[in-house]
């Protein structure tokens, strides 16, 4: 969606009223405890006793963002693991990414004698000391690698996407029950404030009658240098690795380096960057589960010979490089009436980032537009009755009839109080990633097992599985071309049904 900068401002400026002529007394308790805002949001405290002893497995691109935002005061960290020479070191000394800045920056110099380095996740689960792990390795050892760790006795931080298909995911669910050990999986839109804030608007019932989602992750690789999914292989990490990579569930160099473009060792656009925004629309909406899917995928980029700057021909991916698909969710009230449902169409594209990512939910009362994880812009729909509204219009919350809270326009043109309240409390926005560590550590220190409802874990194993359903089944549904109804023992963890295996599936 495109926004002047004086419309920007001013979605900003609705969007940071209705949070905090709503959520008032909440934000300024939340300043007040002066503590990470993280902690009052989502229901845990400081750690009682020492921070949880954890090892790193895969200190690649992900791997080093979460050893830069990790929380000290929650994570002592012993070892790291990697295979690859050159991402042990940059674990270390980062790579000039702000967001990757290196453990001797964040902790000192000292923590390179004090931190321990394996090659491998065997090398590193045999330390005992080391009481959970993070794992950020490609897809396809997600499982592997932490059912290894959860039967070493280690708690378990996976990274998204929950695993390579649904039948691993239950058995991870299954291994980490059998070990009595807590599984985690990285989604960290369930820790961000932001998405906290956007889910609370909907859940006020501000935007009305919600029927169509649509978020969008769209990137533009046809300048030449712009593919952030294909890297070169480093000569120290060929050498090193030189015959080995096939023990480690890679078979050969090039998909341990470039495993998301392959079947085998990736999952695709729906796996990597749908999973994260089918996730915050299905928070959206509730956290209920998809009715059916349907898509189209296609290398429309790199499977065309000859067309623009890139030698696509030496391009052997086998991932789509563009992806649309339309998932149907039940409405509040689809058990009494089947028309009921909520309509979310997604697309991941490779050829143009003029909307580069973020969700847009439209209600019968007002949009809200997510943008890049950073922000979040609320727009009341003009109406004859209620007059004011699209872009141009400032916007407050007034008690309706019913005492229901509803989007008013105002004639101010400065932000309200309220707009300050919400502003100040919410100045640094988190991507969730730092509170997703610390809740781990908090639910290990103080054994908690419970669901996320009851302030167990957010993103749980069952609860990433519901994510990992929904993309993996839109990939089944690209490749088999049909629209495929999701089944409810599917999201049962304890019923082996799985999609990739399901007759209606593959049928
Ligand atoms: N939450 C998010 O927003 C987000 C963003 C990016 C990536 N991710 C996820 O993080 C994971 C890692 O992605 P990445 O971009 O860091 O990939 P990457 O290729 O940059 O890093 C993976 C690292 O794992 C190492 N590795 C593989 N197997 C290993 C093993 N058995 N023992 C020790 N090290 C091993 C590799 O050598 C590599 O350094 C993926 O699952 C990806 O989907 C999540």
């Amino acid at each position: 969606m495109y926004f002047t900068p004086e419309e920007k401002i001013i979605g900003s400026d609705n969007f940071h009223d209705a949070v905090g002529s709503t959520r008032r007394d909440f934000l300024i308790g939340t300043v007040a405890a002066g503590t990470a805002a993280g902690a009052t949001y989502f229901g845990y405290q400081k750690l009682d006793g020492n921070p949880v002893k954890v090892g790193w497995i895969g200190t690649g691109d992900e791997g080093s963002v979460l050893l830069s935002e990790h929380p000290p005061e929650y994570m002592d960290i012993v070892a790291i693991a990697d295979l690859r020479p050159t991402n042990r070191k940059r674990a270390f000394d980062g790579d000039g990414n702000a967001e990757r800045v290196g453990l001797v920056k964040k902790l000192g110099p000292d923590c390179k004698s004090k931190i321990k380095v394996y090659d491998d996740h065997k090398q590193l689960l045999q330390d005992p000391e080391i009481e959970a792990v993070v794992i950020a390795v490609p897809l396809n050892q997600h499982a592997p690698v932490a059912i290894d760790a959860l039967n070493a006795g280690k708690h378990v931080l996976c990274e998204k996407l929950m695993a390579h298909n649904i039948t691993q995911c239950k058995e991870m669910i299954k291994v980490a029950r059998d070990n009595n050990r807590l599984l985690a999986i990285g989604h960290q839109r369930h820790y961000s404030v932001l998405y906290d804030n956007a889910n609370h608007i909907v859940r006020q019932g501000l935007l009305g009658d919600i029927k169509f989602i649509r978020a969008q992750w769209h990137r533009n690789n046809s300048f030449p240098g712009r593919d952030s999914w294909r890297k070169s292989i480093a000569k120290e990490d060929a050498a090193f690795l030189e015959g080995k990579v096939d023990q480690y569930g890679y078979p050969d160099m090039e998909r341990l380096i470039n495993w998301r473009l392959y079947n085998e060792t990736g999952g695709g656009l729906m796996a990597e960057l749908g999973s994260h925004q089918l996730d915050a629309c299905s928070i959206f909406l509730g956290k209920v589960h998809p009715i059916a899917v349907q898509g189209y995928g296609g290398r429309n980029f790199y499977g065309v010979k000859g067309v623009g700057s890139l030698d696509k021909q030496n391009d052997h991916r086998e991932i789509d490089d563009h992806v649309y698909v339309t998932l149907e969710f039940p409405g509040p009230n689809y058990a009494e009436d089947q028309n009921d449902k909520v309509i979310v169409t997604y697309s991941s594209i490779n050829t143009n980032r003029f909307e580069p990512y973020g969700e847009s939910v439209f209600g019968s009362r007002g949009t809200m537009y997510v943008n890049l994880e950073k922000e979040a812009l609320l727009f009341k729909e003009a109406s004859p009755t209620t007059g004011g509204g699209g872009t141009e219009q400032r916007l407050h919350v007034l008690n309706g009839s019913g005492g229901d809270a509803v989007l008013n326009a105002s004639e101010s043109l400065a932000p309200s109080a309220n707009a300050a309240v919400a502003s100040a409390a919410l100045e640094k926005i988190s991507r969730g990633y730092t509170e997703e560590m610390e809740h781990f550590c908090y639910c290990i220190r103080n054994n908690n097992f419970d669901p996320p409802d009851k302030g167990g874990l957010k993103c749980n194993g069952t609860v990433a599985m519901a994510d990992a359903i929904m993309a993996l089944t839109s990939n089944l549904a690209m490749k088999h071309q049909k629209r495929i109804v999701f089944k409810d023992e599917w999201f049962d963890p304890t019923n082996p049904a799985c999609p990739e295996e399901d007759e209606q599936v593959k049928g």
